[in-house]
């Protein structure tokens, strides 16, 4: 049976890993100063929204690492439960270690497995594991890959930054974090210089021509080929989002296979349409649910609008938005910590320009703007303000239409646990 070349999911290397040249140019770079005797002079920081290909770059890292560089590579998931130097012995006791270090033939793996143990009863401070691991990688360089590094709780991420600072001095050893941007806020108040000398790699969406490939080089090879214009409104419907580009593949591999047919054409994109919106509609559906459980909806709208028919608005005006300049207050931590939550919900994304933002998972805001249709514009308007500033709700009467009294106080309560305000506790006012 043929089998779909294209993995629209989490995590499954696509049958092109198409336009991340720049990335993995950078960290190729960096990969060859791991033989030098100055070694690599930063971590790595790989960051972007969901479903935007942080876990399958990783992937290739993993692979690039041995094969070129003969690296032992440990790849990990941050922890609750688990203190740092046991999840590193533990993994360093999965096969994929044991395998790289037979190749050791000195060390076996009994007595590696030996050592580890031992290693554990032994280091209770943060040093031996530094030693350690300096150790193990002057035997074989070492590169430790943290997927999901914004999961990272504090005590265990302060560590893992401190022993990667320690080893990297004294051998080649190179730590690599991925994660969303929400790592950002995880990481700089556990070490903030380290933010700003780390090696930020930000991965937004594809190239048109990059998203062009990833549909059909596969679809090529496969003996199918695509008409130019049927191609074009496919990359156009794709957004060049990584999943929706692999789900689009997908589905017209299915069709095509379906058909018995190896040229996908124009009817042929139309009837599968329905299956993509379907499929697209699933995933925009709990990313609103996520916006709703934290009473996001009104001001996730009111920036959905300021980016109407826009690629691209400026800071300040995102700020301003936030704000909601109709309530006439602007407390500023509210509003840099609504954006910073927006942020983690992936709403709004930021790359390297730094000064501007851009929607995080595309056309979500279209869906936003439709979903939200049935918030009365006034109610609306006075949500968004009193989610901004609980305390002066009260002056907002006015805005709040017709609604019941009773529903106000609800609706304030809400408000108030959702974000976990102290009805009693003085905001301090801004501009
Ligand atoms: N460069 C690429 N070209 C084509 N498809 C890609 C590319 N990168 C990722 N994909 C596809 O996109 C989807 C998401 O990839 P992946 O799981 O790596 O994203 P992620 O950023 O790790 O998401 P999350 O934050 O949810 O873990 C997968 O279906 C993957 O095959
Ligand atoms: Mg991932």
């Amino acid at each position: 049976m043929d089998i779909n070349p294209f993995q629209p999911g989490s995590g499954q290397m696509p049958p092109l890993l198409a336009g991340r040249d720049a990335a993995q140019n950078d960290i190729k770079k960096l990969l060859v100063k791991l033989d030098l005797p100055s070694g690599v002079p930063s971590d790595v920081l790989l960051y972007g929204p969901r479903g935007i290909g942080k876990t399958v770059l990783l992937q290739w890292l993993e692979e690039y690492c041995i094969e070129e560089h003969k690296c032992r590579v440990l790849p990990i998931v941050p922890s609750d439960t688990m203190a740092l130097k046991d999840q590193l012995m533990e993994a360093l006791d999965t096969p994929q270690a044991q395998v790289t270090t037979e190749r050791s033939s000195s060390l076996g793996i009994s007595l590696l497995k030996a050592l580890v143990k031992r290693t554990v009863v032994q280091s209770s401070q943060a040093r031996s594991l530094v030693s350690f691991l300096i150790d193990l990688a002057n035997k074989k360089p070492l590169v430790l890959l943290v997927d999901e590094a914004h999961t990272m709780p504090a005590k265990w991420g302060r560590e893992l930054l401190n022993v990667s600072q320690d080893v990297r001095k004294k051998a080649p050893f190179l730590l690599v974090l991925a994660g969303t941007p929400g790592l950002r806020d995880c990481l700089l108040p556990m070490k903030a210089t380290f933010w700003i000398r780390t090696n930020k790699i930000p991965m937004g969406r594809l190239t048109e021509s990059a998203a062009t490939d990833a549909i059909s080089t596969p679809l090529h090879n496969e003996g199918i080929s695509i008409d130019p214009d049927v191609l074009t409104q496919v990359v156009t419907a794709s957004q060049c989002y990584p999943y929706f580009i692999q789900l689009w593949g997908s589905i017209l591999w299915d069709a095509a296979k379906e058909a018995k047919c190896d040229q996908i054409d124009q009817a042929l994109l139309d009837k599968t349409r329905g299956a993509f919106d379907y499929k697209k509609g699933m995933l925009y559906q709990e990313y609103y649910e996520e916006l709703k459980q934290q009473h996001m909806v009104p001001v996730a709208l009111s920036i959905a609008q300021a980016f109407e028919g826009r690629e691209a608005i400026s800071d300040i005006e995102l700020h301003d938005t936030v704000a909601g300049k109709h309530v006439g207050v602007n407390p500023p931590d509210i509003v840099l910590e609504t954006v910073r939550e927006l942020r983690k919900l992936d709403y709004i994304w930021q790359g390297s320009e730094g000064s501007v933002w851009h929607p995080g998972i595309p056309s979500l805001m279209t869906y936003v703007q439709t979903e939200a249709q049935n918030l009365e514009p006034d109610n609306s308007s006075a949500l968004a303000g009193a989610w901004m500033h609980p305390q002066g709700a009260l002056a907002l009467k006015g805005a709040w239409g017709d609604l019941d009294d009773q529903v106000v106080d609800n609706l304030m309560d809400e408000i108030y646990e959702a974000r976990r305000i102290d009805k009693g506790r003085p905001v301090e006012m801004g501009n």
